[in-house]
């Protein structure tokens, strides 16, 4: 059994041999770190909004809202316009019906999905197992498997309710470890958690953060939020910018303001 210590954590790989470049292929090419979150109701609503702001940013989010709506067809055509894609489907089931999902997301070609953490350690292997074996079977690159440790909606008297530690800083450092322990290689996490995940977890750990907002103000239903360059500052590798973009009169203007205030 390989065992690699990387500050706290120790990475005992089922997985041993398997090469996880920190970023290849599509993701590699990625002009920037800001990934738009395609929050709108259909393919055609999708489609215009990453027409317009394509040359701004790095990279499309899919949801469940539009997934469910328009079905993989639209990873496809987001996928044919040559921009990387960010399925966020949030898997969370038995280890075999991960593994096929994760399967049939690699089939589409998508460049990074989410899994729950809580999901349990057996989950987490099993998914970045189907990750890495499909990719390596049609011969393109494995996507960067997302954990996600405590969504940012709940709060510590529901964390109680569902029998977890209620603190919720305790919670997540458990489940991000937990994750960097089974092979995931990344993590989805509010930009506040970044600074004390950054010191206990691997320095190759991917994050991408929502919650960001460039005014700097809270605003809609994010309470706790940074600035894309605070983000970034505290750690972050990729930014999910909702709202701020798409909700703007001009999405692409916004786009390029945030991209400017990261230089
Ligand atoms: O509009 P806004 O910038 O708030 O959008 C953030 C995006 O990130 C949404 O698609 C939301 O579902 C997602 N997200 C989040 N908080 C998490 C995980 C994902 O806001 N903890």
């Amino acid at each position: 059994m390989v065992i690699v210590v990387c500050g706290r954590v120790q990475i005992k790989p089922e997985l041993a041999g398997l090469k996880w470049p920190a970023a290849c292929g599509v993701i590699a090419a990625m002009r920037n770190p800001i990934i738009v979150a395609l929050d709108v109701p259909d393919a055609e609503a999708a489609l215009k909004l990453a027409a317009e702001v394509a040359p701004s940013v790095g990279a499309f989010k899919i949801g469940k809202e539009l997934f469910v709506s328009a079905g993989p067809d639209i990873v496809r055509r987001v996928r044919a316009t040559g921009a990387a894609v960010f399925l966020d489907l949030k898997f969370h089931d038995i280890p075999n019906t991960v593994a096929k999902a994760v399967e049939s997301a690699v089939k589409l070609d998508v460049q990074m999905l989410t899994i729950h953490t809580s999901g349990g350690p057996a989950m987490m292997r099993a998914a970045e197992l189907a990750a890495q074996e499909t990719a390596a079977t049609l011969g393109q690159p494995a996507p960067l498997i997302l954990g996600v440790t405590v969504l940012t909606s709940l709060e510590s008297a529901d964390l109680y309710a569902v029998g977890a530690d209620s603190n919720i800083g305790r919670q997540v450092e458990r489940l991000a470890t937990l994750a960097a322990s089974c092979g995931i290689r990344g993590l989805v996490c509010s930009p506040l958690e970044l600074v004390g995940l950054r010191q206990i977890l691997p320095g190759s750990m991917q994050f991408v953060t929502p919650g960001i907002r460039p005014g700097g103000g809270g605003g809609d239903d994010q309470k706790r939020t940074l600035t894309p360059k605070e983000a970034m500052e505290a750690g972050s590798t990729w930014l999910v910018i909702g709202r701020p973009i798409y909700a703007a009169p001009n999405p692409r203007a916004a786009a390029e303001k945030i991209l400017e205030s990261l230089r």
